[in-house]
């Protein structure tokens, strides 16, 4: 089953980036700051006492009760609560500022400002309700603590007053409560040290624990020696699987849901499958499955008649190389994308990848050394798409695996992008996901999926022969193709 985290990405960056702020905080100021403060208030205490241990006592008391008044705001299981509230509104503005800021053109296209983004606007006010409620909630504490830590020497008249009648004359009594009231300046910084220190506490052990429960997903299980795969025949055996989604703020979790169901096919070692589908349908699971980003909830697949769970990390990932539906790069040269995985690999050996993923202009126009920016932001869809599928040509792993590598190309660069894929099968084998129909049709085999399972399986022609679902879905892409044409037509005989 796969587990997908709820707002993984804005989760990630709270956890690692705000929380080991905190924590790194913590530990390098707030410990000392409490030595400090601590080894202050009990001089300051220890005074008291020395000079008159009835009015030492009575204003040790009063302290005790401020700060007890104060953590009675903290110490509770619904202070617990608040400051979970806390870190998951935090996470959810995160999440829904950074969806809105790379959503910005969409935003701008249909004149939408940042309130007209439902999530944003929700989490921003949902963070206004839980920081309104939770000031509320705290303010009864806080005020009984500021009475107590300013007025207290209210408190210790009576007892001047009551020792001043017992020794009337006796003026040094009078003296001591105005040290009192001296030293109180010096022991106010120090409460509210502590106050600050625990409520600190509290939050760092809330982002403790979201970091523990990062930790704690467990990864995919390698065996560290197995028998190596006998070939790179790659089969399905009745294969399900399923993902539920997790929220890290242990809030939300959803019930699995069935992906893919009783999947069952071969593909003969240098032979090639094609999986073909609406969208959703599960094509991309069949090949992250393959790659074992995820594990099946039942069933076997296997490389070469091996169990991929038996087959050491190492080994899975030298037979299986992979280009993947979302496009990714590194912040680094066209040279480094390419090279991904594989380092040492010669400039001819890029070239060569390159040249077969259907790069030369890329190439040529910007040189191998040229920098591509965050996430490959001075390239083109396409461009990005041909580096990627160069990257997984260059590993050269015996199983390419291809997730719709011709989405983003031209019909010239897909025509000769499929002439290099014909070239690769001769010695790999290939499974390939697409919606673009031309690149399927040479495939040895063809599977047709729906809603999670296979409806239709066979050759291209035997295809067309035997289902109509098939036939079906090759006559609407041939008249998607015929009506691109007639519409050059039309507007060519327009420009007459
Ligand atoms: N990480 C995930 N978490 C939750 N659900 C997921 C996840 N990945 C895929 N799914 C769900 O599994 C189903 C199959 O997804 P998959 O990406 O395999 O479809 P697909 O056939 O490749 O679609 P497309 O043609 O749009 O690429 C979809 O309904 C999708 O919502
Ligand atoms: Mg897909």
């Amino acid at each position: 089953m796969c587990i997908a985290q709820k707002e993984w990405e804005s989760c990630i960056h709270k956890c690692i980036h705000d929380n080991t702020d905190l924590i790194e905080l913590f530990i390098a100021h707030k410990i000392p700051d409490l030595v400090m403060t601590l080894t202050g208030a009990s001089v300051v205490f220890g005074l008291y006492l020395y000079a008159d241990w009835r009015l030492g006592l009575i204003c040790i008391l009063v302290y005790a009760a401020a700060l007890l008044a104060q953590f009675s705001m903290y110490g509770d299981q619904g202070a617990r609560e608040d400051i979970r509230g806390y870190f998951t509104a935090l996470e959810n503005i995160n999440s829904a500022s950074m969806e809105f800021a790379r959503g910005i053109p969409v935003f701008k296209m249909f004149s939408l400002s940042a309130l007209s983004f439902s999530s944003l606007k929700k989490s921003v006010l949902t963070y206004r309700d839980f920081a309104l409620g939770f000031a509320a909630r705290g303010r009864r504490g806080f005020i009984i603590f500021t009475i107590l830590v300013n007025f207290f020497v209210f408190f210790i008249f009576p007892a001047v007053i009551a020792i001043n009648a017992a020794h009337p004359g006796d003026a040094s009594i009078a003296l001591t409560a105005l040290l009192f009231t001296a030293l109180s300046n010096a022991i106010l910084p120090s409460l509210m040290n502590i106050m600050n220190i625990s409520s600190a506490m509290m939050t760092i052990s809330e982002g403790v624990e979201r970091i523990d429960r990062i930790f704690a997903a467990k990864p995919l299980e390698f065996p560290e020696k197995t028998a190596a795969p006998a070939g790179f025949a790659v089969a399905f055996e009745n294969v399900s699987f399923s993902c539920r989604r997790e929220s890290l703020s242990a809030a939300g979790d959803s019930a699995p849901r069935q992906i893919l169901r009783d999947i069952s096919f071969r593909v003969e070692e240098g032979k090639s499958l094609a999986i073909i589908g609406r969208s959703g349908s599960g094509k991309s699971s069949i090949l992250s499955l393959i790659a074992r980003f995820h594990d099946a909830d039942s069933g076997r697949i296997t490389i070469g008649g091996a169990d991929i769970r038996n087959i050491s990390e190492k080994d899975l990932m030298d037979s299986v190389s992979i280009a993947m539906q979302q496009t990714f790069m590194f912040q680094g040269t066209i040279r480094d994308n390419i090279i991904g995985g594989k380092t040492g690999a010669s400039d001819a050996e890029v070239l060569r990848a390159a040249h077969l993923a259907q790069c030369d202009d890329i190439i040529e126009k910007y040189g191998l050394d040229c920098p591509v920016g965050a996430g490959g932001e001075t390239l083109s869809g396409g461009e990005k798409q041909r580096i990627n599928i160069a990257r997984a040509i260059l590993k050269n792993a015996p199983v390419l695996l291809l997730d719709e590598v011709s989405s983003a190309l031209d019909a010239e660069n897909e025509r000769l992008l499929n002439r290099a894929l014909r070239e690769l099968k001769k010695n790999k084998t290939i499974i390939m996901a697409a919606h673009r129909l031309d690149c399927i049709r040479d495939a040895d085999q063809i599977i047709m999926l729906d809603r999670g399972e296979i409806m239709a399986r066979g050759e291209h022609q035997s295809l067309m022969a035997e289902s109509p679902e098939y036939r079906r879905l090759w006559e609407l892409y041939e008249t998607a193709g015929r009506w691109q044409l007639n519409s050059d037509r039309d507007s060519g005989d327009n420009s007459k």
